[in-house]
């Protein structure tokens, strides 16, 4: 799955406390420590957490770029561990009301910046707000984060209808089951919205990789370390890592 460098890859999801931040997070420290240029953006515009997760004190961050303080580059911080982060504010909630305009030349800023990386992640968070639907219809792929739970898989399956209504050509689309219990349960989650993608909507996302639930990832948060770095050997790092590797090949 190999992307070109400088490729935007989305993630998002339909409920909120699925893993979205954390496992864009986790995926931009593994794929680092594999030797790749990655940028993350924390375009969570209601509830950004990035340097919350990572107990870092960001001294700019995309509110600012927006407000036409600084410019995009300007924003960019360096994660000890190897990656880079714009990180977003968390309770700016006038920005997921942002003027298509503005959102556009964050775009083309970023489509710059972007050509310095192998790859940018962004985290759109839960829900997607009309400004993140506009963003996610504009990157080129979308990674939908879901869960076992009921709830998690009709609002994902929510999501990815209206970005396809928002999309004038389609992308890859791309599913990640987070906090599961056993790789199979994982599958048939899977299989249960790729089923109602391909009937409903036309599209036909891949399984991207299973994360199974671990106790050990509450921990690195509540700790505000990266679990690759506090806990590289337990199960949910074993799931990431094979992810990392999938997306690399
Ligand atoms: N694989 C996992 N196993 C156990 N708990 C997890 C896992 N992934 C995420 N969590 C829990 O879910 C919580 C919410 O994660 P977060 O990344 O903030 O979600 P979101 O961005 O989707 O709102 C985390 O604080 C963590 O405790
Ligand atoms: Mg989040």
């Amino acid at each position: 799955m190999m992307h070109p460098p400088g490729t935007l890859l989305a993630s998002a999801s339909g409920k909120g406390g699925v893993g979205t931040t954390w496992f864009a997070i986790t995926r931009a420290h593994a794929l680092a420590a594999r030797g790749r240029r990655i940028l993350l953006v924390d375009a969570d515009f209601g509830l950004a957490n990035i340097d919350i997760q990572l107990g870092l004190m960001p001294e700019h961050d995309l509110a600012t770029v927006l407000a036409g303080s600084i410019a995009l580059a300007d924003a960019v911080m360096r994660h000890e561990v190897g990656f880079d982060i714009i990180p977003g504010r968390s309770g700016a909630q006038s920005l997921a009301t942002l003027p298509v305009g503005v959102l556009e030349a964050v775009l083309a800023s970023l489509r710059t910046l972007a050509s310095g990386y192998d790859l940018v992640l962004l985290d759109l968070g839960s829900g997607l707000a009309p400004a993140l639907r506009h963003l996610a219809a504009r990157v080129d792929a979308l990674l939908l984060v879901i869960t076992e739970e009921p709830t998690s898989l009709t609002d994902g399956y929510a999501v990815l209808k209206l970005h396809a209504q928002d999309c004038s050509r389609p992308i890859p689309l791309h599913v990640v089951v987070n906090q599961a219990t056993s790789p199979a349960s994982g599958q048939r989650i899977f299989a249960t919205i790729a089923q109602a993608c391909r009937r409903y909507l036309a599209t036909a996302p891949d399984l991207l990789g299973i994360i199974r639930r671990d106790d050990r990832v509450r921990d690195a948060i509540r700790r505000q370390t990266p679990l690759l770095r506090r806990h590289p050997a337990t199960i949910a790092a074993q799931d990431i890592e094979a992810i990392a590797a999938t997306i690399l090949t």
